[in-house]
Parts: structure tokens; C-alpha cells; sequence
């Protein structure tokens, strides 16, 4: 077998033979396949796409690069959630610890932001002492007394996955659906879940700026799923504006302890308590009531064993950026849109992100929204605070909001889209 064929066929349209795909994947992991090899295959599937069966070979190769982990030991049925990524999308952190207290694991390997889009490992190592690195054998400690963990997935698993996800990171073919489904899949599969549910966020803060592009995502990682015996269920959720009142790590931990505590945004609430009552039937426990474990506080004790659990602090205070820049409403009237991806372009250029993968992240940058679209605004009323410990990215981060809201009058009727869009 040769590279170049195999790049020939799909920059011809062809179809790959499960050989070719085998063979490329193996090969690109060993190093057999060089960077420039595979970043010209992965434009010709961005460009050309790839067939449910491709798409499927594909997923089983990367899942045979590594390991696969395996909970058949633990005694409760395991159920994971993956988002397709968005900005205050904090859910993971009251999630993981709500569906734990109504008697599922969730083994919930995560990543790290890049660009606008936040990462759940950034957001919990903002509480001090909290580690996202842990063995094979600390994960399953974690899961077995906690019944949550939350942690970084180790190198052994889905290794093809890593070096591919970093190299379409630079090479412009993020947004391939075949690639984003097998990437998410494979890493799923991989780690060994009974149940999975999906969060395909769609809007302008999301991967899938459209509701069609969205279905088929979702669709497409069901069906690899369901196929691979993980009972697989997708949602698709409202991404156009933030999730919440905050984007930016501390900031979210903060509210994410919030809704534990029993308040919080509704948004947040709301799409918590949907998740957990997918992720809650798809693991096969039937009579539990998420929105009341998030009353009676047995989800937050979980939530503070999970995390002492890695060495963090549920007690300790919280970053807080060291400079605040009020943003005020420039007219009244009804706020009718706050744009998801603005606000995360902001977020990011205050600190909250990073532009390569090894850049720190500002554990206390970020920012704050005082309204939500729907909101009653006057002029010059707080609308946003942005958060920073460097000031002079305030201009930069100021210049992203420049059409980020728009104010109309008063007696403008104003629909709210709703969380969930689909299922
Ligand atoms: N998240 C992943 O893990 N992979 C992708 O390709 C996109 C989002």
C-alpha cells in the first residue's frame, strides 16, 4: 500500500477500501505516513466527504490505534455526555455529579479550549490543587468511590485521534463532518461507556452553524454508537448565545457551584436536568429526579467529593482576574440577540483561551453578562464586565463586541428559542 493511492482515490471522489483506511491510519500513527501526507487527505474528506461505511472503518481504526478501557467491574451502569463545544457551556461541571447522585458512573473524559470555545479540564483546574492527569487505575479509583470523574483522556487511548485532531487544528479541516464524528466517536467507544448521550450545539458559538449540518453530525455519531453497541442518543441544543451568565474558567465554576447549590441560570439548569434525564435513561435507571437532586444538595456532595477526590479544594476561593471593564447597554429597550460567538472571541482575547495549544490560560478572565437576549435593558445599564489580569487586552477584546447585541424598542415582541431544538 502507498500514501499517494490512497490520497489519489478521495481527491478523486472515490471511496476508500477498508484496506486503504486500515492501512493509512495505522501508518500515519507509527509515523510511516508523514504530517503533509495526511493533512492532504484529510482536505480531499473535507472536500469530498466520506459514506457511512468509510466513515465507520475509519472510527474502528483510530479505536484499534490504542487501548480501550473497560467499567464491566464497577456496579452501576456507566453513562457519558460529549458537547460538540460552545461558549459558557459549562454543563459537564454540575452534570457529571447530578447524574452520579441518581445512581449512574459517569466516566467523563474531557479536552481543553481552543479558540473561541472553552474546555472543561481549563474550567475545574481554575479550583486550587485540582488535577486533570490521572492513571488508568486513579480514573477508576475516582469513579468507583465518587461515582464521577472528570479527567484528561490518557495518551494510550485513541493515540490516532490526538496527532489528526492537532494536525486538522492547523490545517483548516476541523469542520469535516466525517472527521469531527469519527474523532468524537472513536474516543467514546474507546473509553469503554454503556451509554452516551450527545449535545450537538448549533448556532453562531458552535462547530454546526446550522440545524441541517447539526442533524446530520448527530445522526452520524448515533449510528456509529448504536452500531458499536453504546446505546447512543443525541441532542440538538441552542448555541447562538452563551450558555448562562458567564464565560471563562473560574467565572463558570463559579456558576456551575451555583446551580449545584440548587440555583443558577435557568438556561443552565434547564439543559442540566434535560442531560441528565437522557444520560439517566440511557444507562436504564428509571426513577430518579435530577432537578431534585440539584435541590437537595446530594449532587453537590458529590460534586465536592469528585473534586477533593483530585486533589482540589471545593472549599478554596476562586481566581478573580485583577482589572473589570463595564460594557453599559447604548439605548432601551428589549435586548433581542447577544451573540455566542462574539462574546466567546471576547472571552478568548481577554485570557479565558488560548491561540496555540501550549499558550497559559487566565484562570480568572472572562466575562460576565448582565442581561440575556429577551431581557428588558435601559441605556447605560451594566450589559456586560469584561475580566482580565492584562488590561491591555481590553481595547482588543472590546473591538470583537463591536455588532455583538442588538436593542430594539420596547414593545418589540420577542420569541426566546428554546434550549433543546431536537432530539
Ligand atoms: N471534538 C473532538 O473531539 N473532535 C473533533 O473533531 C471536534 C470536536
Amino acid at each position: 500500500m502507498d500514501v499517494i493511492s490512497v490520497i489519489r482515490t478521495k481527491r478523486d471522489k472515490g471511496e476508500l477500501s477498508p484496506e486503504q483506511i486500515d492501512w493509512v491510519i495505522d501508518a500515519y500513527t507509527r509515523g510511516a505516513v508523514a504530517d503533509e501526507q495526511m493533512s492532504a487527505l484529510a482536505m480531499a474528506i473535507l472536500l469530498n466527504g466520506m459514506n457511512r461505511d468509510e466513515i465507520a472503518r475509519w472510527t474502528a481504526a483510530m479505536i484499534a490505534s490504542g487501548e480501550r478501557m473497560n467499567f464491566d467491574a464497577l456496579s452501576r451502569p456507566t453513562a457519558d455526555k460529549h458537547s460538540t463545544g460552545g461558549v459558557g457551556d459549562k454543563i459537564t461541571l454540575p452534570l457529571a455529579p447530578l447524574v452520579a447522585a441518581c445512581g449512574a458512573a459517569v466516566p467523563q473524559l474531557s479536552g481543553r479550549g481552543l479558540g473561541h470555545t472553552g474546555g472543561t479540564l481549563d474550567k475545574l483546574e481554575s479550583i486550587p490543587g485540582w488535577r486533570a492527569l490521572l492513571s488508568n487505575e486513579e480514573m477508576l479509583h475516582v469513579l468507583d468511590t465518587t461515582g464521577a470523574v472528570i479527567c484528561a483522556a490518557g495518551d494510550g487511548l485513541a493515540p490516532a485521534d490526538k496527532k489528526l485532531y492537532a494536525l486538522r487544528d492547523v490545517t483548516g479541516t476541523v469542520e469535516a463532518i466525517p472527521l469531527i464524528a469519527s474523532s468524537i466517536m472513536s474516543k467514546k467507544i474507546a473509553e469503554g461507556t454503556g451509554s452516551l448521550v450527545l449535545d450537538v450545539k448549533v448556532g453562531t458559538g458552535a462547530f454546526m452553524k446550522t440545524i441541517e449540518d447539526a442533524r446530520e453530525l448527530a445522526s452520524t455519531m448515533v449510528a456509529l454508537g448504536t452500531d458499536s453497541g453504546v446505546k447512543t442518543v443525541a441532542l440538538l441544543t441552542d448555541m447562538s448565545t452563551p450558555l448562562g451568565l458567564t464565560a471563562g474558567n473560574a467565572l463558570e465554576v463559579r456558576e456551575s457551584v451555583e446551580v449545584l447549590a440548587g440555583g443558577g441560570p435557568k438556561d443552565v439548569v434547564d439543559l442540566t436536568v434535560a442531560l441528565a434525564a437522557e444520560m439517566l435513561a440511557a444507562a436504564g435507571i428509571e426513577d430518579a429526579d435530577p432537578a431534585k437532586a440539584l435541590r437537595d444538595g446530594s449532587a453537590m456532595d458529590v460534586w465536592r467529593r469528585m473534586i477533593a477526590a483530585q486533589g482540589g479544594d471545593p472549599d478554596a476561593a476562586l481566581p478573580v482576574a485583577r482589572e473589570q471593564h463595564v460594557v453599559t447597554a447604548p439605548s432601551s429597550g428589549v435586548l433581542t440577540r447577544l451573540d455566542a460567538y462574539d462574546i466567546g472571541i471576547a472571552a478568548w482575547r481577554l485570557g479565558a483561551g488560548r491561540a496555540r495549544k501550549e499558550d497559559p490560560v487566565q484562570a480568572g478572565a472572562g466575562v460576565e453578562l448582565h442581561a440575556k437576549p429577551g431581557d428588558t435593558v435601559t441605556a447605560g445599564q451594566p450589559l456586560l464586565t469584561l475580566h482580565t489580569d492584562t488590561p491591555e487586552k481590553f481595547d482588543y477584546a472590546l473591538k470583537s463586541l463591536d455588532a455583538a447585541w442588538d436593542i430594539a424598542p420596547e414593545d418589540t415582541a420577542f420569541e426566546p428559542t428554546p434550549i433543546v431544538l431536537d432530539r
